[in-house]
């Protein structure tokens, strides 16, 4: 991970900082400032902008700089600052209060990439705050990240230093925060980008359990035999056709001394999703690597609860299983006896998810936790509703609400969805309990996660969040989202924490 480094206090210059490159950010011209219409330099350029005898702004006109968001001119400084060029990054239009977080986060990412090969760069995004630091923080170190585990010949690395200037003051706290978060994002996209013939159950939660070990979590890991023994018929059933057997891991971050409440983190480990039986068409199956992308995220996010140390219980119930089709898979028509005892009549075998997340529920609300946040790679139907970048949350209405809002204030966005009332029973069985799906494709996303309150206590605070879209990402990367995992919704979880470890 590219090492950040901090320039803080007043009398900060960044301007004589020695560096290969000076980052300022650029605003688009307001309509109503009623000048030439030249783009406006970010407030930590004012002592760049200085050395340049305040021609910064129009220089970097000359040069093609407009402000618009993913810019970036590059200029060479002969000698009027230490730095050799500056780097301008367009940071989109702002409002009164000047850029928000998001924009210094997503400017800060495309800086990162378009620094890949230079050893030391000073940003002057982290101007003024802490907010502005934090921000520019987490931007650098996404935006910086590549995956390269699989690759002969590397490409540019990515830069390998950068200096955050600010003028606030005492902000190593800030630092070491977003540089946590930025670190279990990273292990979330790591997990996501490895391969499905590497990363399978058995070595998923190997990987999981030396990830909790190393932070000091408790450590339980269920194999196929002690799911057996346990009656995970969800599990089991979904991880039937495999000859990768199942997994469930559990994992565990005390709290501290006084731990001010106990959350249940549920993530859908499908490390790869053929459908089944009830087969996927060939075009992108290969996209169903990332169908872990959930359970990623509640074990990285588990680890952040233990680095910082959050007064909370957290414990992380992760259902881990490959979908496949053989002669040991299991079928349309099958009932399986799901953990606690209810059944549920398998109609396509494509819906496993929420197979694996019931019986993971179950066993999770055994430690009568305050609050379940259960994330997943669940339907396509997210897709169709709400696009590739904003995950939907459903559950409990109030806690729900809170958590749409806490993930788009993190910069992850997101929508509340509803459960309206008659597709509960859609999902009635000829033969079971519950069906696993309905009978038709309309709010298949609801249908998803009315199937799952059926295992969820009534009255408990709880947010399902599908992440089918913004979890994986196949286009030109953009901002600090890189191509394949993106890590969400790390940061939506890490939010939820913090807010509930401060407000209950
Ligand atoms: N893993 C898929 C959902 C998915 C689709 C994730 C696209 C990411 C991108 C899930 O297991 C699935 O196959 N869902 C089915 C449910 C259907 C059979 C009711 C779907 O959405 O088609
Ligand atoms: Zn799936
Ligand atoms: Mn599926």
């Amino acid at each position: 991970m590219t090492e950040l480094h901090l320039l803080s206090g007043t009398g900060t210059t960044a301007a004589a900082a020695a560096a290969d490159a000076l980052v300022v950010g650029v605003l688009p011209a307001r309509a109503d400032d009623g000048d030439d219409g030249a783009p406006r330099l970010a407030a930590g350029a004012a002592a760049v902008d200085a050395a340049f005898d305040g021609e910064l702004a129009s220089l970097l006109a000359l040069a093609g700089a407009t402000g618009r968001a993913e810019e970036i001119v590059r200029i060479p400084t002969r000698g009027t600052v230490t730095a050799p060029l500056v780097v301008a990054v367009g940071l989109g239009p702002d409002g009164d209060g000047g850029p928000s977080a998001e924009q210094l986060r997503r400017a800060s990412g495309s800086a990162a990439r378009a620094l890949a090969g230079t050893d030391h760069a000073v940003t002057t995004l982290s101007w003024p705050d802490a907010d502005a630091l934090a921000a520019t923080a987490e931007g650098t170190l996404l935006g910086a990240y590549t995956f390269t585990e699989y690759r002969s010949t590397r490409g540019r690395t990515p830069v390998r230093r950068v200096t955050l200037a600010t003028e606030a003051e005492e902000v190593a706290g800030v630092l070491h925060r977003a540089t946590v978060v930025a670190t279990a994002v990273t292990t979330a996209r790591d997990l996501v980008n490895t391969p499905p013939n590497d990363l399978f159950p058995e070595t998923f939660a190997a990987r999981a359990a030396a990830l909790g070990e190393a932070a000091g979590l408790e450590v339980e890991v269920l194999d196929d035999a002690a799911l057996a023994a346990g009656g995970y018929g969800g599990i089991l059933g979904v991880g039937g056709g495999s000859s990768r057997k199942p997994r469930l891991v559990r994992l565990r971050w005390s709290g501290g001394p006084s731990p001010r409440a106990s959350v249940a983190l549920v993530g859908k480990g499908v490390t790869f999703d053929t459908g089944g039986i009830s087969i996927k068409p060939a075009a992108h199956m290969d996209h169903m690597t990332s169908d872990m992308a959930g359970a990623a995220a509640v074990v990285a996010t588990t680890v952040l609860a233990a680095r910082l140390g959050l007064p909370l219980t957290v414990t992380a119930t992760v259902p881990m299983a490959e979908n496949m089709p053989s002669a040991t898979a299991y079928r349309p028509g099958d009932v399986l006896r799901m953990y606690g005892g209810r059944t549920v009549e398998v109609l396509n075998t494509d819906a496993e998810g929420r197979l694996i997340l019931a019986d993971a529920i179950v066993r999770a609300m055994e430690d009568e936790p305050d609050y379940l946040i259960e994330t997943a790679t669940l339907t396509g139907a997210q897709l169709v509703a709400l696009g590739l970048r904003t995950s939907a949350v459903m559950g409990s209405e109030v806690f729900r609400d809170r958590v749409a809002a806490l993930a788009r204030a993190a910069g992850e966005d997101a929508w509340s969805m509803p459960f309206p009332d008659h597709i509960r029973g859609e999902l009635d069985s000829r033969v079971a309990d519950i069906a696993n799906v309905t009978g038709h494709r309309n709010g298949g996303m609801l249908a998803a996660g009315i199937f799952l309150r059926e295992f969820v206590p009534d009255g408990l605070p709880w947010a399902h969040i599908d992440i089918a879209g913004p979890a994986f990402h196949t286009a030109g990367p953009y901002g600090y989202t890189t191509k394949g995992g993106t890590g969400v919704p790390v940061r939506t979880l890490a939010a939820v924490l913090a807010d509930i470890a401060e407000n209950g």
